[in-house]
């Protein structure tokens, strides 16, 4: 073992973070666990986590749940194609693995929604395989331990920094070393202003004796993010309210929402002709209820709802009146829910 990782480890086995999934017996857990951090906080995902495992606490019972069940047990976590494919993924597990989660590193990567993130995660943590990972916080970290001026997110720098990550893990003991880096990157190489003087790795950081922190990882600039406008329909006629699932692919698929389209100018003049155009829904508008506004990976959007009374609504498989005190048991992204919750 090099000095990187016997540091590196001693100081994890003192300052570890005591999280639910950690050091868990059952590899299911730890891959729940690992798709739910992509992109998500470790605050924000512990109650989902523990929800979730109570919900489906095997691979068999995810895979007989109800696509719509596990839309509704991730709802506010976002990327919800995270559990579509883990949905996909338990079905393919219980049929052809019979409900264990294959060790072998084709199998698993086959499996939708695991990538070369996910399988060394769970190679390492929960089968005890020497295999390296890399995600945010590790790309973060290697750039700095090593001082890389590649840009962390091309390829070269990407086999870089898998290659680091490779180099440095210490046999026997992968699982430990990655979450060691993940706490790592979590809590002391922070994206700005880093904890340099608490860090166990300081004396060896290359950027720490460059000056150079702050400028690795070396990432492209991000490209401005659009913003639209949208308005939305709320028609409710006896007790119910008309809803509109999403397309099963692409952003927040499968879910529902209200009837809406994409506007010019003044939300109140163009509701009734933008919706009747993007969906063929006729509406009389009534009044306005309060501005929605999100922003998601790739763009920002600002929604105006409007109470409406239906003219006509053509047919269509996708719409649906649902009793209003049913509304939450139809899974629905942040900005839908927060016009459901005004309306209750
Ligand atoms: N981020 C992703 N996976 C993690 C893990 N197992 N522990 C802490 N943070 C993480």
């Amino acid at each position: 073992m090099n000095r990187l990782s016997s540091q590196l480890l001693a100081w994890y086995h003192t300052q570890k973070r005591i999280l639910p999934w950690r050091d868990h017996p059952d590899p299911y857990a730890v891959w729940v666990s690992e798709i739910m951090l992509q992109q998500t906080r470790v605050d924000t995902v512990i109650p989902y986590f523990e929800k979730w495992m109570q919900l489906f606490p095997t691979v068999k019972a995810l895979a007989s749940a109800h696509e719509q069940d596990v839309l509704n047990a991730w709802e506010g976590l976002g990327y919800y194609s995270r559990a579509r494919n883990l949905h996909k993924a338990a079905k393919v597990v219980a049929e052809k693995f019979n409900g264990e989660l294959p060790r072998d590193l084709e199998d698993l990567r086959s499996l939708p929604g695991i990538g070369r993130y996910t399988v060394g995660a769970i190679a390492s943590m929960a089968f005890g395989m020497d295999e390296a990972t890399l995600d945010g916080n590790l790309r973060r970290v290697f750039s700095r331990l090593f001082d890389v001026d590649e840009f962390a997110d091309s390829p070269l720098g990407e086999k870089i920094l898998w290659d680091l990550a490779a180099k440095n893990l210490p046999k026997g003991q992968a699982g430990d070393y990655n979450q060691a880096l993940m706490d790592l990157g979590a809590t002391i190489c922070l994206p700005k202003n880093p904890r340099c003087l608490l860090c166990p790795l300081m004396s060896l950081c290359k950027s720490r004796e460059n000056g150079t922190q702050e400028l690795r990882p070396v990432l492209k600039p991000k490209k401005a993010v659009p913003s639209y406008v949208h308005a939305a329909a709320v028609i409710v006629e006896r007790g119910r309210v008309l809803l509109s699932q999403r397309p099963a692919e692409g952003l927040l698929g499968g879910m529902w929402e209200f009837p809406n389209a994409r506007i010019d100018g003044d939300p109140a003049k163009a509701l009734v002709k933008s919706l009747k155009a993007a969906t063929q829904i006729q509406v009389k508008k009534k009044e306005a209820l309060q501005v929605v506004e999100h922003a998601y990976s790739h763009f920002k959007v600002t929604v105006h709802p409007f109470k409406c009374e239906k003219v006509s609504i053509p047919k269509n498989k996708n719409l649906k009146w649902v009793k209003l005190s049913e509304l939450e048991e139809y899974p629905m992204g942040k900005v839908d829910r927060q016009i459901a919750r005004q309306i209750k």
